[in-house]
């Protein structure tokens, strides 16, 4: 029975968290791998809508387990915040149905002040990150000085580990002019949030391996996208973990073979928010309609996202670099009512044609698209739930989609709405 890994497949916000919701049906399991609540992902459901940053987004469904795994940068206090504001809504979540890998690497409140301090540092070459500390969190991990969750019980070490982590972040601040931070800075809280944490603390891989073993279905939820990839992604301005599937396993404890499908989300258009390159980026009335029916503007700070028409030359590197066996492509009902859309098929670069996006930042920031443009349909593809519902127009949009690309589509979204989904190949069948 395979597993099913769900992944980003442009610059985030693709709907991951509608699909994955949609999906959790069919499994048993959902793993959060990486990133941390710089994520943000919405589900809608009988008109009731859920934003979700850190918990999987498997949590609002009955009888479903879902973890956070090891991959992951975990903010304590926002998990507290993001528990309690989900169980107002009704939400029945405690230990017995959300676990947090012993192992996960912890987010201080110095990682969101070294982040914030460094962003205004850059002046006008911002990165535009989230400000929530996911690139100093992950760079303590890497340079071996991260706390971790199973340092919280015992407060002797986590004094000792706390004091050379400020011995670090402090001449980095200092050096930046932002205040610095004292050990109590720091402790007080994670005293006052330990008690609160502790219990959802597990041994996670050994949990998935017995369910794994038990025959259990799950599903990897992946935050952000291809293109946000610290390796395969639009360098500098990307986040600061592996967003493709490969990092799946890794980030939860599993081996490669566990992973099972991966399907790739992107909308049926572009959009990105935060600085860095953005080949078909629209900066007319176009763009402003696109962002006004798709309602782009981000889950986590509110920032108006920059909307374009659809990349298929990066969603198809998107489906190499990460292996993407079939996609959900989402929001098709943004695109009702244009005369004409456009699709982006290749790139120019000083008078060549390229068929891929090209590593170096400089050469990303210039390249220009090459559009191929397609008749719109008139009729609504919103909220529609089978492939005949579709106007022909959409219907051909769609098929010459998965040409470009050179994968399938295996899910359609026409709605916020979890139902408000056509489903064209199981990939927990596939
Ligand atoms: P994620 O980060 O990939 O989970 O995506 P977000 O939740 O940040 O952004 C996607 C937005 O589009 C959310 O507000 C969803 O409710 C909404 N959405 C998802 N699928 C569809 C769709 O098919 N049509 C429309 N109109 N909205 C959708
Ligand atoms: P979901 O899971 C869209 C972007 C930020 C910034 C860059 C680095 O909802 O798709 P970071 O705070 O991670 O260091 O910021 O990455 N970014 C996202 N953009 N969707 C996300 O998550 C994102 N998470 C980070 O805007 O450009
Ligand atoms: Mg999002």
């Amino acid at each position: 029975m395979a597993n099913v890994a769900v992944v980003g497949a442009q610059w985030g916000d693709e709907g991951k968290g509608k699909i994955v919701d949609w999906l959790s049906s069919r499994a048993d399991v959902v793993v959060r791998f990486q990133g941390g609540h710089n994520a943000g992902h919405t589900l809608v459901i009988n008109g009731v809508t859920y934003k979700l940053s850190l918990l999987p987004s498997g949590v609002v469904r009955q009888n479903k387990l879902s973890i956070v795994g090891n991959g992951v940068v975990f903010d304590p206090w926002a998990f507290i915040r993001e528990v309690n504001s989900i169980k107002e809504q009704g939400v029945d979540v405690s230990p017995a149905n959300l676990l947090v890998a012993e192992n996960v690497p912890l987010i201080l409140p110095v990682h969101g002040a070294v982040d914030r301090a460094r962003e205004e540092a850059r002046g006008a070459g911002k990165i535009g990150t989230t400000g929530r500390g996911i690139g100093p969190a992950y760079e303590d991990k890497v340079a071996r000085r991260a706390i971790r969750l199973c340092d919280l019980t015992d407060e002797a070490v986590l004094k000792e580990k706390v004091e050379a982590l400020l011995a670090h972040h402090n001449l980095i601040l200092r050096g930046l002019g932002a205040a610095e931070m004292t050990p109590a800075d720091l402790l007080d809280p994670l005293r006052e949030i330990t008690p609160q944490v502790l219990p959802y603390a597990s041994v996670v891989w050994k949990k998935l391996d017995e369910l794994r073993r038990a025959g259990k279905r799950i599903l990897f939820e992946g935050a952000q996208g291809s293109m946000l990839d610290i390796d395969h992604g639009t360098y500098p301005y990307v986040t600061s973990s592996n967003t493709v599937a490969g990092n799946a396993a890794a980030g939860s404890g599993m081996g490669p073979r566990a992973v099972g499908y991966v399907l790739g989300i992107c909308k049926a258009y572009t959009t990105r928010v935060g600085s860095g390159p953005f080949p078909t980026e629209l900066f007319d009335e176009v763009g402003d309609m696109i962002g006004q029916r798709g309602r782009e503007f981000g889950t986590v700070t509110g920032r108006k996202r920059r909307c374009g028409w659809f990349d298929a030359v990066m969603v198809r590197q998107a489906i190499k670099t990460g292996g993407i066996d079939g996609i959900a492509l989402t929001k098709l009902d943004v695109l009702d009512g244009f005369d004409e859309i456009k699709v982006c098929v290749g790139y120019r670069l000083d008078g060549q044609e390229l068929d891929y996006l090209p590593a170096n930042a400089a050469a990303q920031a210039r390249v220009e698209p090459i559009y191929e443009t397609f008749e719109g349909w008139k009729d609504s593809t919103q909220g529609a739930r089978s492939w005949a519902e579709l106007p022909a127009q959409a219907v051909k949009y769609v098929r010459h989609v998965e040409e470009l690309i050179q994968a399938p589509v295996a899910l359609l979204s026409t709605s916020p709405e979890r139902d408000d989904t056509i489903l064209m190949n199981d990939p927990f069948q596939d």
